[in-house]
């Protein structure tokens, strides 16, 4: 039964079933098809509301989260915005530890429900809306601190493989499902890289042809093996330049780059001409797949990922036109 026809017993069955849409105005004069899934439709604005609720309920499953206990997550913003939703309707306390260097609208969403937020001190060299590797390793190291005194329960998204299912048992099959099968390929703009590998698992077991390749920022392109040259960029969510122990590389059919130029660029066009207002790494999904579709994969259909809301963003540099114009 579709999510419209049923009353919903909470917040936590509204997540996950996004709506996927052809981005016809964006990729006008390119040859092919570009889909989008409007993952920042979510209850709490984002992609990671689908891995709060699996890790939630998971753990809940197996035991290892208890009645009650705290559970403790390393967050960008966007998973803590989806613990904090879950923990908030089954009754966990969640501490939230993020760095300094996000927008602040999302400590202020977990906040509103709840959440306990503790920013970290981003690294010497780094600045505020550029988050590196090291200040997340700095978050990770402040995180564990507080599991170990607070006896919490750790979301670990970044290795947790329950990050990996919910995109596996939900995402993927929900593209399959729109698309009746009908997809040449996958990009995805990694964080974590969980929804990249949850995906490709899906969509390689349905069809191995579907190519999955893997998004990172120019200059920080780790995976693709490249040296880092610009760690600073802007795409909030992801891009850190570390390994990342969710992805099967025999899943990985390329490596794409985009240039903060190019996401801004994308970004404002998908507000603009389709209508659709999302974040950063939106913009550096669909600029990688117009890539595909002007290079190699010309006249195919590339799914991808509308990650989070641009309302997210509202402090930043991202919209600061719309805000001049007031
Ligand atoms: C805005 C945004 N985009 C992209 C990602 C990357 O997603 P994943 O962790 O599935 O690689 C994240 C992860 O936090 C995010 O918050």
């Amino acid at each position: 039964m579709s999510r419209g026809h049923r009353i919903c017993s909470s917040i936590i069955d509204a997540i996950g079933e996004t709506p996927i849409v052809e981005l016809s105005r964006v990729s006008r004069g390119v040859s092919g098809r570009v889909l989008g899934k409007l993952d920042y439709l979510n209850p709490a604005g984002s992609k990671k509301d689908l891995i709060a609720r699996q890790i939630i309920e998971a753990a809940e499953g197996c035991g290892e989260l208890k009645p009650g206990q705290t559970v403790v997550e390393v967050t960008s913003g966007n998973t803590g915005n989806g613990l904090a939703m879950v923990c908030a309707v089954k009754g966990y306390p969640f501490v939230a530890v993020m760095s300094k260097g996000n927008s602040p609208e999302r400590a202020i969403m977990m906040r509103a429900m709840g959440a306990e937020v503790v920013l970290i001190e981003q690294c010497g060299s780094s600045t505020s809306g550029h988050v590196t590797g090291d200040d997340i390793r700095r978050v990770e190291e402040a995180a564990r601190r507080l599991v170990a005194e607070r006896n919490a329960f750790f979301a670990d998204q970044f290795r947790r493989e329950e990050n990996v299912r919910a995109h596996y048992l939900h995402s993927g099959p929900q593209w399959l499902q729109a698309t009746a099968g009908k997809l040449d390929a996958f990009c995805d703009f990694v964080g974590t890289g969980g929804g990249f590998a949850g995906c490709a698992a899906c969509f390689k077991e349905w069809n191995p042809e579907i190519r999955c390749y893997v998004v990172e920022p120019a200059g920080a392109a780790v995976l693709a093996g490249q040296c880092v040259t610009r760690c600073a960029h802007l795409i909030q969510g992801g891009g850190y330049a570390k390994h990342l122990s969710l992805i099967r590389r025999e899943h990985v059919d390329g490596y794409l780059t985009v240039s903060d130029d190019e996401v801004l660029e994308v970004t404002h066009r998908l507000a603009r001409e389709e209508g659709i207002f999302a974040g950063y790494s939106a913009g550096a999904n669909v600029a990688a797949a117009l890539k595909l579709l002007r290079g190699e994969l010309s006249g195919k259909t590339v799914a991808t990922t509308i990650c989070d809301s641009g309302l997210k963003y509202l402090s930043t540099d991202l919209w600061r036109e719309a805000c001049m114009e007031q």
